[in-house]
């Protein structure tokens, strides 16, 4: 399997999803279909047409792959190769209009010691922004055709590091981790909670954000962010099969060791 066929394949489907978003957004506010963990875990009908399109596609071109998107659209593969998509990564914000709404699709390769994400790709429904990564092949973002290689830059000290972070919906929860945050406030130049995890991860390796932290984040909000983090450089810990399970904790390698320990300090 090549990686770089796979990325392609990505920012192909990718890009006609969002296209569809973009035409089946109305003005003002759109209307919520359905909730899931929570009254305020919501998806709308748009999330279903972008993850049904995004399957059809991929699977016409790759028939043998395995599919795990958001809204449930689950099929199990042959080829060893599986996609994990979120079709929208900030309902929320798709929802009100906020500009921060992305499409992520990564794919995974299984091996000896299980799945390893070899393809990512994130797209920023309402700005056009793109991101990819190749596992050991590097990220980048692309403007236009030309693709700019991404290196995360020098952090400054954890004092005025800028922090990204997220609540999942689950009311019982979220008590927590806004304790933590309020922990991990005062010892940081500011805290954003920008509502989609797939850019807060992109935004690290942009330089955009300096750090971040969530927890209960799920592989569809990740898979591709983490692999675009990680090779811009990033360090990113504590995803599935790590002692943190589903804490992701992420920072430029010069400010992981102390942020990282602030970080558990603070009961994340
Ligand atoms: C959510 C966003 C949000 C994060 C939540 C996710 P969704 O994804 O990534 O930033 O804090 O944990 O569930 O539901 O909008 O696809």
């Amino acid at each position: 399997v090549d990686p770089h066929a796979l990325v392609e394949l990505a920012r192909e489907v990718g890009l006609e999803a969002a296209a569809l978003v973009r035409a089946r957004r109305p003005e003002g506010r759109v209307g919520v279909a359905d909730t899931k963990s929570s009254r305020v875990d919501v998806v709308t009908e748009v999330d279903r047409a972008s993850e049904e399109l995004i399957r059809e596609r991929l699977l016409a071109a790759r028939p043998d792959d395995g599919f795990l998107g958001e809204e449930g659209g689950g099929v199990r593969g042959t080829s060893g190769v599986e996609w994990v998509v979120d079709p929208i990564d900030g309902t929320v914000n798709f929802v009100y209009g906020i500009p921060a709404y992305a499409v992520s699709i990564a794919a995974r390769l299984d091996g000896p010691d299980g799945a390893t994400e070899v393809a990512g790709y994130v797209v920023n429904i309402a700005t056009g922004e793109e991101w990819a990564a190749v596992l050991g092949a590097g990220a980048w973002r692309w403007s236009g055709e030309e693709r700019r290689p991404l290196h995360a830059p020098e952090p400054p000290p954890l004092a005025e590091a800028l922090v990204g972070t997220g609540f999942g919906y689950l009311p019982e929860r979220r008590r927590e981790q806004g304790l933590a945050v309020a922990q991990l406030l005062p010892q940081v130049r500011d805290v954003r909670r920008i509502g989609a995890a797939a850019l807060d991860l992109c935004a690290l390796a942009d330089g955009t954000l300096d750090a971040y932290v969530e927890q209960g984040l799920q592989p569809w909000d990740r898979a591709a962010g983490a692999l675009v983090a990680r090779e811009a450089g990033v360090r990113v810990e504590g995803l599935d099969g790590a002692p943190d399970g589903r804490l992701v904790m992420a920072a430029h390698p010069a400010l992981a060791g102390e942020y990282f320990d602030v970080v558990r300090a603070c009961g994340f």
